[in-house]
């Protein structure tokens, strides 16, 4: 596992957005693997900025996201579809229905689990940006005593809704269920880059990458992955020995 801090939020974006452009640059057919929340914006921004600096296409990527609330429409606000387009996809020229995320309204969840799992195990993953949960969440894998291999429906927990709250007008209207990716799926990817940002992260970093390997953190499981580069900021990787 490669660790590095950056004193400015700017290079960590630029860094993260180089490993993911040489990839874009260097496979024939790039699959990568990409998260949403906060810690990517800035990540987002600086694969754009790249790309369009040195006039690299996109036209032969395919993505895969990590997750996808159940219940909402790929357009509504604060679905993870709207958030991708918003952030990335529309600024590239990514092919059409190469872009992938849970279908938030399928009629049978069982069905798009297993959909969703039979393209990644025909399109596996050349890397997966994960950013990681108060609680040791990567994806929606919640800590547990048991985690899932699979693309599955979760309930998510109390604490991961009340997180997430600030991107939704009332902390009630956060979905209660969501389509993740499992833990196997996503060690399976060949690189992990692993973002944190900010003291509220510190602890939970520290628990991750120098704790126990346990189900009960789920980002921990990572240490058992031989190719992981974790990139922090200072105040997230402060209470690293
Ligand atoms: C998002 C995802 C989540 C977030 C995590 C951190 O697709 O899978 O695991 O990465 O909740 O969220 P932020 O970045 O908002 O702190």
């Amino acid at each position: 596992m490669i660790i590095k801090r950056f004193d400015r939020q700017e290079e960590l974006d630029r860094y993260a957005a180089h490993l993911i452009n040489t990839i874009v640059r260097e496979k024939q057919h790039p699959v990568l693997g990409l998260a949403t929340g906060s810690t990517p914006v800035g990540i987002y921004k600086a694969v754009i900025e790249e790309a369009s600096r040195t006039k690299l296409s996109f036209g032969h990527v395919t993505t895969y996201n990590l997750d996808e609330y159940v219940g909402l429409a790929p357009d509504h606000e604060q679905s993870y579809s709207r958030y991708m387009n918003d952030h990335l996809f529309k600024h590239l020229d990514l092919g059409k229905g190469n872009t992938h995320l849970p279908d938030g309204l399928a009629a049978d969840p069982e069905a798009e689990c297993r959909r969703y799992d039979e393209m990644l195990a025909q399109q596996p993953l050349d890397v997966q940006l994960l950013g990681v949960g108060h609680n040791g969440h990567i994806g929606f894998n919640e800590p547990d005593a048991q985690l899932h291999g699979r693309t599955h429906v979760v309930k998510l927990k109390e604490e991961t809704r009340k997180a997430n709250a600030r991107f939704f007008d009332q902390a009630e209207q956060v979905p209660e269920f969501a389509f993740t990716m499992g833990v196997g799926s996503i060690l399976k990817a060949k690189m992990i880059i692993l973002v944190a940002r900010g003291g509220d992260k510190a602890a939970i970093v520290k628990k991750a990458l120098q704790g126990p390997i346990t189900t009960e953190c789920p980002a921990s499981l990572l240490q058992t992955h031989a190719n992981v580069i974790v990139l922090l900021d200072a105040d997230a990787g402060r209470d690293l020995i």
